[in-house]
């Protein structure tokens, strides 16, 4: 039963820095970490691997439920090989959005997600975390940033690990995922209605980490 173990489920759209927040404020209490978005990409790898296209769902879900994913020192694996550089790609970011649509496939990964919730705690990331994932989460924080923002991190962050980056094309891929992530049918991208709103425009990570930590505090005193 996951309910008597706290969560904070961190949600939020592409590039808001959510991974990384959610990752320090995870080893700041100790806690387990999920990469939800994670799952979408492997799901995305392997089903191009294996020329199953992205838009059909039942194939996909198929797929999908025969993987063998884990987690190991923050590297990902599928059936024993690390593939976490191979899904780091925008195109893996982009095949992920394109997935996550069909609701086979979430409901495949449900379980695999509720298994990461142990004791003393977890921090997920994702699109759905608090609103279907994890409904009953200690403490929900909707995490954002402008688009242009966004856009300019992730630019920053392919250009500081020598990969080739065009900011305008970034920000349109960016708008094109927002707008499938919040627009899908099956657990879209939307603030709970319990979430604390946390813009990261002009906060630093840390600035953003000590807000969750602070709000988490706030929660388990009351
Ligand atoms: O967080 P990320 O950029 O790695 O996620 C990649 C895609 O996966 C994202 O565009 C939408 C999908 N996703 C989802 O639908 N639900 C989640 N909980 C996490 C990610």
């Amino acid at each position: 039963m996951y309910n008597a173990i706290p969560v904070i489920a961190i949600d939020g759209p592409s590039a808001s820095g959510k991974g990384t927040v959610a990752q320090l404020a995870a080893d700041a209490l100790g806690f387990a970490y999920l990469d939800s978005g994670a799952l979408y990409r492997v799901v995305a790898f392997a089903t191009q691997q294996k020329n199953i296209a992205w838009d059909n769902a039942e194939a996909v879900a198929e797929c999908a439920k025969a993987l063998s994913i884990q987690f190991k020192n923050g590297q990902i694996y599928l059936n024993n090989a690390d593939i976490s550089d191979e899904i780091r790609t925008e195109a893996m970011g982009k095949g992920a959005s394109q997935v996550a649509i069909h609701a086979p496939l979430r409901a495949a990964l449900v379980e695999l997600q509720h298994s990461f919730c142990k004791p003393p705690g977890l921090v997920a990331d994702g699109r759905d975390m608090g609103t279907v994932i994890f409904p009953e989460a200690e403490l929900k924080i909707f995490l954002t940033a402008s688009t242009e923002v966004r856009a300019n991190r992730r630019y920053q962050q392919l250009i500081g690990k020598n990969q080739a980056a065009n900011y305008e094309s970034i920000l349109l891929d960016l708008q094109e995922r927002d707008a499938r992530d919040k627009g899908r049918a099956s657990a879209p991208l939307i603030m709970a209605k319990n979430a604390v709103l946390l813009e990261t425009d002009h906060l630093t990570i840390s600035e953003a980490v000590n807000v969750v930590l602070q709000n988490y505090q706030q929660k388990i005193r009351k």
